[in-house]
């Protein structure tokens, strides 16, 4: 990363991008480059490129030159949405505080960040945006709007904008619902405004995830594009905006409805981050930087991730000491280094309809408490992990028996929507607060507790989410301070709740509960557009899927939950040998490929989508697996050459095909014959240009392979 000036040009640049800010005047200053590298610019030739950048000024617009700015405005002449709105309640005659005009007071440089202060005195508002362009490349925004009057201020929305060139013309962004989370749609821009909304008081289900905005056609190894990521687990707007003047802006920022954020006198708001990356080597170029970024997190944990067996799918509320040592015993022997008791050991938790609020161990289960399960695990050489559901209550439980006003209501009195037959405890109560921290907390004080599932199985409906979200990251920053290495998992009815925010507090995210493997890698894939794979839990299911009902071969489970923080969420002991052997060798192989899960570059061939490749390289290149997975049968009867992208041409590599279980099923007889031999030894160029014949996979089909420098 490096930051130059001329002194009001200011110029951010970082692994191989470059922000050039023109901060002159007493303007709201301007992003006037956002995207590739432009070299050492300083001095001059910084001042020589903002000179250049002032558009024209055409009939029947602002007499000024218009540029989207920082903060855009109607003040300064943008028809667009605004960077911030608001409104001083009980004042309707205050056109200030409705159409502030803060101008520039000064622009700061500091390491990798510039700080832009601007100041409205007669709307009584202070505005000042953060920039800070991280050495891997990742653009982060923050604003914070202190109200600076003597009467409260009520936001309507402070959003980060970002200015797009015209070239980019087609966005991309995801949606989903439950077990098919982070689904991809794209579409051409148009004049207008591109809006996503979330209202579920968490990411959702259908989250947008990122927004990316690129050249026409852009794939995962080429194009040229802009992401745009808003780092909030709480209710959200991304938004593209083109204008007919030729404008285009990306931008993102919290959702609320009127009066939901009043700042009173003095009292600031901080807005979430909104992270954004720029690449010219399409969607893994950004994932390269997000990920780099994501690993850089502090207080992330960096041992290598443990091999994890989750019961939920195993036993789900069916808790009984006997079958649960059993199953902990088949997880040992497979190799399994964590052990995770999901819902169902709680007072009263005998189905999903009761007991959430209540976080002491169900005694008529439990008669010993967790103790006998938990010494069985630790003595057999696996920690412990366990599921809560801090935010949420069930209406029978006596914690809302005895509390009532605990649970968030929209209207002191009427009743919300039951959701999954349970409520939001309102956790910005200090008292309801208190008791969920201190349950946790003794918990964590009686059981050696590794690690917790953590869970939010209802979305935030009655009432504005942004004090839920605050008071859960001060729950995790409590507990993670109180109990150092407790390591957090980020699950909200599967991936409802994957975020770059809440990374900074969880060690993996759940993506989804479907274990269906392809469902899964669709559900990775695109999880993976942000988020690093050995912090998204990837677990084998039963060979039926419990969500969609459908059979799949070990092989692919196997290949699938590889490309993961890998985990199983299946009952071993009902398991045959044969299988046992397969996942025993599996583990084995987690263990040793964990290293280059945890430090690879995700890459994604741009493939028909009846055969996905996808795969990690080491940052040296010498290493790498890839997965070759047949999602339907394929449309030719001899697929395409595979093509393994992301290695060195300078180098020779050996293939390897690595078979877990039984051999992925080909349809035909002749095979190609590296494919028989079951390894190639090639020229880089050759793996990445020419590819490597593949047989006529059958559908459905997971190919693993293994790769190294020769
Ligand atoms: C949610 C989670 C599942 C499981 C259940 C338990 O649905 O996503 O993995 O933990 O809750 O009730």
């Amino acid at each position: 990363m490096t930051a130059s000036s001329s002194p009001e040009v200011h110029h951010l640049r970082a692994a191989g991008s470059s922000l050039v800010l023109d901060a002159r005047g007493t303007g709201v200053p301007a992003i006037v480059h956002w995207g590739a590298d432009l070299g050492a610019l300083d001095g001059p030739a910084l001042t020589a490129l903002a000179d250049s950048q002032a558009p024209a000024v055409t009939a029947s617009s602002p007499d000024a030159p218009l540029r989207s700015t920082l903060v855009p405005l109607a003040a300064d002449g943008w028809p667009g949405l605004p960077g911030v709105a608001g409104w001083r309640p009980g004042e309707p005659d205050d056109g200030a505080a409705r159409r502030p005009a803060p101008r520039q007071v000064r622009t700061t440089s500091a390491g990798d960040a510039l700080r832009v202060v601007l100041a409205d005195p007669a709307a009584g508002l202070e505005v000042a945006v953060r920039l800070a362009l991280h050495e891997q490349g990742v653009l982060e925004i923050s604003t914070t709007v202190t109200n600076a009057g003597t009467t409260p201020y009520a936001l309507e929305q402070v959003v980060s904008t970002l200015p797009l060139p015209a070239r980019a013309t087609e966005v991309l962004d995801l949606s989903g619902r439950w077990a098919g989370e982070r689904s991809p749609q794209r579409a051409p821009l148009r004049d207008g405004l591109w809006e996503r909304e979330t209202r579920h008081g968490r990411p959702g289900h259908d989250a947008p995830f990122a927004t990316v905005v690129g050249t026409p056609g852009f794939g995962f190894r080429a194009g040229e594009v802009w992401a745009v990521h808003h780092a909030w687990s709480g209710d959200t707007a991304a938004r593209v905006e083109r204008l007919p003047s030729g404008h285009t802006v990306a931008g993102a920022g919290e959702l609320w409805g009127p009066g939901d954020v009043v700042l009173g006198p003095g009292e600031i708001y901080t807005s979430p981050r909104t992270l954004a990356a720029w690449s010219d080597d399409g969607l893994d170029g950004l994932s390269a930087r997000f990920h780099s970024w994501v690993r850089a997190r502090p207080g992330r944990a960096e041992r290598p991730r443990p091999v994890t067996l989750n019961t939920w799918e195993a036993v789900y509320f069916e808790h009984d000491l006997g079958r649960l040592r059993a199953l902990a015993d088949a997880a040992a022997r497979v190799g399994v280094e964590r052990f995770v008791l999901d819902d169902g050991w709680f007072r009263g938790r005998r189905d999903d309809r009761r007991g959430l609020g209540d976080w002491t161990v169900d005694g008529t289960v439990w008669p010993e408490g967790l103790h006998p399960l938990v010494q069985h695990v630790t003595g057999l050489g696996m920690e412990f992990g366990l599921w809560v559901e801090p935010e949420m209550v069930s209406p029978d439980s006596d914690v809302a028996r005895r509390h009532p006003d605990w649970v968030l209501r929209a209207v002191p009195g009427r009743e919300p929507p039951l959701w999954r037959h349970q409520q939001v405890l309102d956790l910005a109560h200090p008292d309801a607060y208190a008791h969920v921290r201190d349950a946790v907390v003794a918990l964590l004080e009686e059981y050696p507790i590794a690690y917790l599932k953590w869970d939010q199985n209802r979305d935030v409906l009655d009432a504005p989410s942004r004090p839920q979200v605050l008071a859960t990251r001060r729950l995790m920053d409590e507990l993670r301070a109180r109990f150092p290495g407790l390591e957090i998992e980020s699950c909200s009815s599967g991936g409802g709740k994957v975020d770059l925010d809440v990374l900074d507090r969880t060690d993996r995210v759940w993506a989804s509960d479907t274990n269906d493997a392809l469902e899964r890698q669709a559900v990775q894939r695109w999880t993976g557009l942000l988020v690093p794979p050995e912090l998204v839990g990837s677990h084998v299911g039963d060979a039926r899927s419990h969500t969609t009902g459908r059979t799949h071969d070990l092989s692919l489970r196997l290949v699938t939950a590889v490309f993961g923080h890998s985990g199983i969420e299946a009952d071993l002991t009902r398991a045959t040998p044969e299988d046992l052997e397969a996942v025993t060798r599996w583990v084995r192989l987690v263990k040793e490929v964990r290293p280059l899960v945890a430090t690879g570059t995700t890459v994604r061939a741009d493939t028909d989508d009846d055969c996905w490749v996808h795969g990690l390289v080491t940052p040296d290149a010498r290493e790498a697996l890839f997965a070759v997975v047949t999602r339907a049968a394929t449309r030719a009867a001899v697929p395409a050459p595979l093509l393994l992208p992301g290695l060195d041409a300078r180098r020779t590599y050996r293939v390897e095909r690595v078979d877990l279980a039984k051999p992925p099923l080909v349809v035909g007889d002749a095979l190609p014959p590296w494919w028989a031999a079951g390894t190639a030894e090639l020229p880089g160029t050759v793996l990445t240009e020419v590819g490597l014949p593949l047989p006529p996979l059958a559908p459905e089909q997971g190919v693993l392979l293994r790769v190294a420098s020769t």
